[in-house]
């Protein structure tokens, strides 16, 4: 994760972001810090990087790569406001560990688009990640990937739409929830045959970017004001962990946005 002391509002890079809106950096660092304490309350380990002036959107830190067994696949950010990070992130893994660090030829903003379903990465793209991103994530990261078009301006990246809950296992798929009306039609029939147990999520939820959560397979963290989604995944069996994210939403993240998952 990393501390949102340089956030603010600047530029306009989806449409969430409005640079003439104010945005209250104490509330948006105290919503941060709720949610660190949160995955630390949960048992989680929070590893932080250093914040950089001049780039606001760095609080954004599942953009900056995929991990997975250990491998890492940095990014390489669409907007031009926000490739310096990608360095940052790069020198972060090179300097705690991380010995097989590959950074990407295509466009890749990480986890933004690329998600891990314990058995193949879901990869999204029309709006940020290049198509041939998710190519080159198959080689570099040796897993099964399934290319998914986003359609819906709002929904610009894949973790605004779909979320997974408890992870594959013993042939069985992940257990997901999504939002249909962020996929166009051919990419819909994927999820459907892929996931036909999923839970479907409803615009009002999907709006306050409710989908932009992390599960550890039991508690869900998730944005407070997606109440109806909140019920849901309670009838499912899971522990729903409210959040307020509301400052941060003013950039168009939310609670996953903020989180890169490290796995080992
Ligand atoms: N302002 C950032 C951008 O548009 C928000 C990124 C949100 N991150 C995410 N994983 N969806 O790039």
């Amino acid at each position: 994760m990393c501390p949102p002391r340089y956030f603010e509002v600047s530029y306009a890079i989806n449409p969430w972001m409005d640079p003439s809106q104010p945005v209250d950096a104490d509330l948006a660092m105290a919503q941060w810090q709720g949610l660190r304490d949160t995955y630390l309350g949960l048992g989680h380990t929070v590893e932080e990087i250093e914040p950089q002036p001049g780039l606001p959107d760095m609080v954004f830190a599942a953009n900056s790569g995929t991990v997975i067994g250990g491998h890492v696949l940095g990014a390489r950010f669409r907007a031009p406001e926000r490739q310096a990070e990608a360095e940052h992130f790069r020198r972060w893994f090179a300097e705690h560990g991380f010995r097989d660090v590959v950074m990407p030829q295509e466009i890749n903003e990480g986890e933004g688009d690329l998600t891990w379903t314990g058995d193949v990465l879901l990869a999204g793209t029309g709006f940020r990640t290049a198509p041939e991103a998710h190519a080159e994530a198959q080689e570099v990261l040796g897993v099964p990937v399934v290319s998914l078009r986003l359609t819906d301006p709002r929904y610009y990246h894949l973790d605004t739409a779909v979320l997974v809950l408890s992870p594959a296992r013993d042939g069985e798929p992940a257990e997901v929830v999504y939002f249909p009306e962020a996929f166009t039609e051919g990419s819909l029939r994927v999820m459907r045959r892929m996931f036909p147990d999923a839970i479907i999520a409803g615009a009002d939820d999907a709006a306050v970017l409710g989908l932009n959560g992390v599960s550890d397979g039991r508690n869900v963290v998730l944005p407070a004001q997606a109440t109806k989604l909140a019920e849901q995944i309670a009838d499912r069996g899971y522990e729903p962990v409210p959040v307020d994210m509301s400052e941060l939403r003013k950039a168009g993240g939310g609670p996953k946005c903020c989180t890169l998952e490290l796995r080992a």
